[in-house]
């Protein structure tokens, strides 16, 4: 009930209700990076504005849509055809707020609970990169072929943990490339967390590194753990492009500060400050649970989860050194450690990580951060290739989320494994030649996977101003 309060209250929980009306939403209480890191601003605060700023539906005075349209690029975001306010939807400008897209807590309870950084069903999904839709079914195949990406949103839920290994395999696999290259001609394995990523060597002759062995990460040896491609570094990373695509925002860091780099007229649409603003709010979402763990079916369930091979992609849980996520600015992706602005602990602070013995957290997330070609079945069609490629999504929260893989194709867990082809093929193979009663224990086990039930709780309560 509560949410639900929140939901019909949102125009009035930015920071003024008048703004809606007739001002920008983000108010004239604009968030500076000095703020952040002058230490005046409780952790509280600066996750509240966070929240602000992904709840608050954007108007033309915040500098929401593109400008003049750019005859030579009407399809990325600054250039697109927008001025007289039309909604594209495909390649973006499809909403004024991250909410509208990522606000599903669970729809497996009845009615769906509703919250900040949730999933969304098909009528959130994106349209990226897309340059022709098959409506009329012109190869008569039954098929409305899509070339270009239609993606469906996933939560932001646990994102802190996720960030933190993400960002410490970087830096083992950053060392061993230094070992490789001071050990010409030696094969050095490179292993972060148990995890393989192939192996690289360095030739002394050429002094370039043979690549040709690294496994499921760009060549550069950066572990990448958002995007459904497994393209970005960091939440910060990921949002930038989502505030230009999604809502035409020009952030400070990319077009510059006082530069109107879209041509509508507004200059500072997001300051430095609040994209790390909105990177605090988001790495600081409570993480998804396991209920039920102890109960007989969902024990053996997880033992089938294991034999099916599942594991070996969808690892059930990676450890980090630290509890710390510390946050950089501006971000050097090869060196997470560099120009650090802002750190908050990742235990005892609202994402409520468990702490592992060895003073870091578990972050039993069900992925090895790595991408995995899943076939031509589930690839893209980029218009030049067909691309199978995709990160292992996280499995943690998974029975509250449907629908399912990349594009939400599937509508079941069942539908899900099914589909798994290429690398996947032999354990979906294994899934389907399970026993009733075995694959009752397996979908038992993914049952107990799920979703915070109040991710923001203490900075979530509407307020009407
Ligand atoms: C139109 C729907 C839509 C809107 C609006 C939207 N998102 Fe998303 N979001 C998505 C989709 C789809 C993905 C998956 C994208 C991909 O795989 O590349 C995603 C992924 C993400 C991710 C990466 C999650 C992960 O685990 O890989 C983050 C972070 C994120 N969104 C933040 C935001 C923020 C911040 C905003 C507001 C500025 C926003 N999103 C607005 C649909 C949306
Ligand atoms: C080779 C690595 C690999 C193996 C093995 C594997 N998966 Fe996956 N799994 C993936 C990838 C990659 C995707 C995403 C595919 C997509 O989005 O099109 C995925 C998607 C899923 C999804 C949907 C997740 C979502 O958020 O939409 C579920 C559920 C799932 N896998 C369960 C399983 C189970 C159960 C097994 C064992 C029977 C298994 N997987 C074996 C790599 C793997």
């Amino acid at each position: 009930m509560k949410r639900i309060v929140w939901l019909l209250a949102l125009g009035f929980g930015t920071s003024e209700a008048t703004a809606q009306i007739n001002g920008p939403a983000l108010g004239p209480n604009r968030i500076t990076q000095a703020a952040i890191t002058g230490g005046a601003l409780s952790l509280r605060d600066i996750r509240r504005r966070g929240l602000e700023i992904f709840t608050s539906p954007f108007n033309h005075l915040d500098g929401h849509g593109d400008g003049v349209v750019d005859p030579l690029d009407t399809v990325s975001p600054g250039g697109r055809p927008t001025t007289n306010g039309t909604w594209l939807r495909v390649n973006g400008l499809d909403t004024q707020t991250c909410l509208e897209c990522h606000s599903i807590v669970s729809n497996a309870t009845i009615p769906a609970t509703l919250g900040i950084g949730g999933v969304a069903g098909i009528g959130g999904s994106a349209f990226a990169g897309v340059t022709s839709i098959d409506i009329v079914d012109a190869d008569a195949s039954g098929v409305a072929e899509v070339v270009g990406r239609l993606i469906n949103p996933p939560f932001l839920f646990g994102s802190g943990g996720v960030e933190l290994v993400g960002k410490e395999m970087t830096t083992d696999l950053q060392v061993l490339k230094a070992q490789a290259q001071a050990n010409p001609g030696v094969s050095v394995a490179l292993v972060s967390k148990g995890v393989s990523f192939g192996s690289i060597v360095y030739d002394d002759n050429t002094q370039t590194f043979d690549t040709s062995a690294v496994e499921g990460i760009e060549h550069d040896l950066v572990v990448r753990p958002f995007g459904r491609k497994g393209e970005f570094i960091s939440v910060r990373a990921f949002d930038v492009g989502a505030l230009q695509f999604h809502m035409g925002m020009q952030p400070v860091e990319v077009v510059g500060s006082g530069v109107d780099g879209d041509g509508d007229g507004v200059v500072d649409e997001i300051l430095v400050g609040e994209l790390s603003a909105l990177h605090i709010f988001n790495t600081n979402l409570d993480r998804p649970v396991e209920v039920g763990s102890r109960r007989n079916q969902v024990k053996r369930g997880r033992q089938v989860f294991f034999d099916a091979g599942c594991a070996a992609c969808h690892v059930p849980e990676l450890g980090t050194q630290t509890r710390t996520l510390d946050l950089a600015f501006p971000e050097i992706e090869t060196d997470p450690t560099q120009n650090i602005y802002y750190s908050f602990d990742l235990a005892n602070g609202p994402a409520g990580f468990r702490k592992s013995p060895n003073g870091g957290i578990r972050v039993p997330m069900f992925s090895d951060l790595k991408r995995h070609d899943m076939g031509s079945g589930l690839a893209e069609n980029t218009g030049s290739a067909l691309d199978p490629f995709f990160i292992t999504p996280r499995l943690w929260g998974i029975s509250d989320t449907a629908p399912y893989l990349h594009d939400g194709r599937a509508l079941t867990l069942d539908e899900a494994i099914s589909m798994h082809g290429g690398e996947g093929a032999a354990a979906a193979a294994y899934f389907g030649g399970l026993s009733a009663i075995d694959r009752v224990r397996l979908l038992a086990f993914l049952g107990s996977l799920r979703t915070p039930t109040d991710p923001a709780a203490d900075i979530s309560q509407p307020v009407r101003q």
